[in-house]
């Protein structure tokens, strides 16, 4: 290895890897913060994505070492996993909740590398799940199907790492393809795939601010659907219907009758953007990212200046047919609906105008950069 350069498997373990496997990071279209509600999410998938290498053990050892993280490996044994609080956790969820789902593991050495960028929203954390699952799976011939193994890595995350997601991300990581979204039943776990509309591509543009699902503000909203439920007498808001809305909601405190707001209207949204694609209208699909980031922003109350400037600043293109932000929010990315061919231009021109002014880099994640 030459000084600078990132070690590959065989500089860091002196033998060649057995098995690669990769999953991509999703972007959200639309359908925020309603998987752990019950409701129905749109993601896609983006061209970044987290790669893992691996190469069997004779021993019940795990070395793990990751090109994101400047560290040396960390190392464990398989049966003593223990939260530390950091990247590691990933891995070690991953096997734990193998081990308890009566999966046969042993020992391995593992590389990972990643482009999906961490807290930008995009779900770095369901890729490298997914992506250190396929391995395994291979590597250990596990008989686990694309959605039990979604499954396998939310519980990762909620019983392990300690981060309470839904379903979302690991869905989206497991099933989603190109150019085609996941219309995804959160409660069900049934879905369709629905063909992004021709004369339209993505942009995604990272603000720079990191988001942590683990942080708490994402917690005390999942806590606030859970009293609303409550106190509606629904297991969960997706059975509260659209219509008579404002009246189911009258006696409910402030807070909770604007969260309830948003998750309801959100999963009304879904439905309506499906139709949209399936239909080819882009001036509709574009008004319901538009109306989605409103609801995040002022009834949901997860989005921040930097990303209202975002999205002010793509509303300002001609070019631009809706823009949100993406993901659990407190920071991280938005998605942007522009004209095909439009894309780059675009997220160089809205990327330029929030440097100037706030001083802080953003990033054109879709599409992504050439070369
Ligand atoms: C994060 C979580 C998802 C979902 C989104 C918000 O990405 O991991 O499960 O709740 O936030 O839609």
């Amino acid at each position: 290895m030459r000084a600078g350069e990132c070690p590959t498997f065989h500089d860091l373990y002196g033998r060649r890897s057995e098995f690669t496997a990769a999953a991509p990071g999703r972007v959200n279209l639309i359908g925020e913060h309603t998987d752990y509600n019950g409701g129905f999410v749109l993601p896609t998938v983006i061209p970044q994505r987290t790669t893992v290498e691996l190469a069997r053990r004779p021993d019940r050892l795990v070395w793990a070492w990751s090109a994101s993280i400047a560290e040396a490996a960390a190392e464990y044994h398989l049966g003593s996993e223990a939260r530390e609080g950091r990247w590691v956790d990933y891995v070690q969820g991953i096997t734990s909740v193998l081990a308890a789902a009566g999966h046969a593991l042993g020992g391995v050495d593992i590389r990972i590398d990643s482009s999906v960028p961490l807290g930008s929203g995009l779900s770095s954390s369901a890729a490298l799940e997914i992506a250190l699952l396929r391995a395994l799976r291979s590597a250990f011939n596990l008989e686990i199907a694309d959605v039990p193994l979604a499954r396998l890595g939310q519980r990762a995350e909620n019983e392990f790492v300690g981060a309470p997601c839904g379903i979302m991300d690991q869905m989206a990581c497991s099933l989603a393809e190109d150019r085609e979204a996941l219309f995804l039943d959160t409660r069900t776990l049934q879905f369709d795939r629905v063909r992004l509309p021709p004369g339209a591509e993505l942009v995604v543009v990272n603000s720079g601010v990191s988001h942590r699902v683990a942080g708490g503000d994402y917690a005390t909203r999942r806590r606030e659907c859970e009293a609303a439920a409550r106190l509606l007498g629904v297991p969960q808001l997706r059975d509260v219907p659209v219509a008579g809305l404002d009246e189911t909601i009258a006696a409910l405190p402030e807070t909770l009758r604007r969260r309830v707001r948003h998750v309801v209207t959100e999963d009304q949204r879904v439905l309506d953007a499906v139709q949209a694609m399936r239909a080819g209208d882009l001036a509709r699909l574009g008004d319901l990212f538009y109306l989605s980031h409103a609801s995040m922003r002022d009834d949901y109350q997860v989005s921040i200046p930097e990303i209202d400037l975002l999205v002010d600043l793509a509303r300002d293109d001609p070019r631009v047919h809706g823009a949100r932000l993406t993901g659990g929010g407190f920071g991280g990315s938005i998605v942007a609906l522009v004209d095909t061919g439009a894309g780059r231009d675009v997220g160089g021109r809205v990327a330029r105008e929030y440097h100037a002014r706030t001083g802080r880099p953003a990033t054109v994640l879709v599409p992504p950069s050439v070369g």
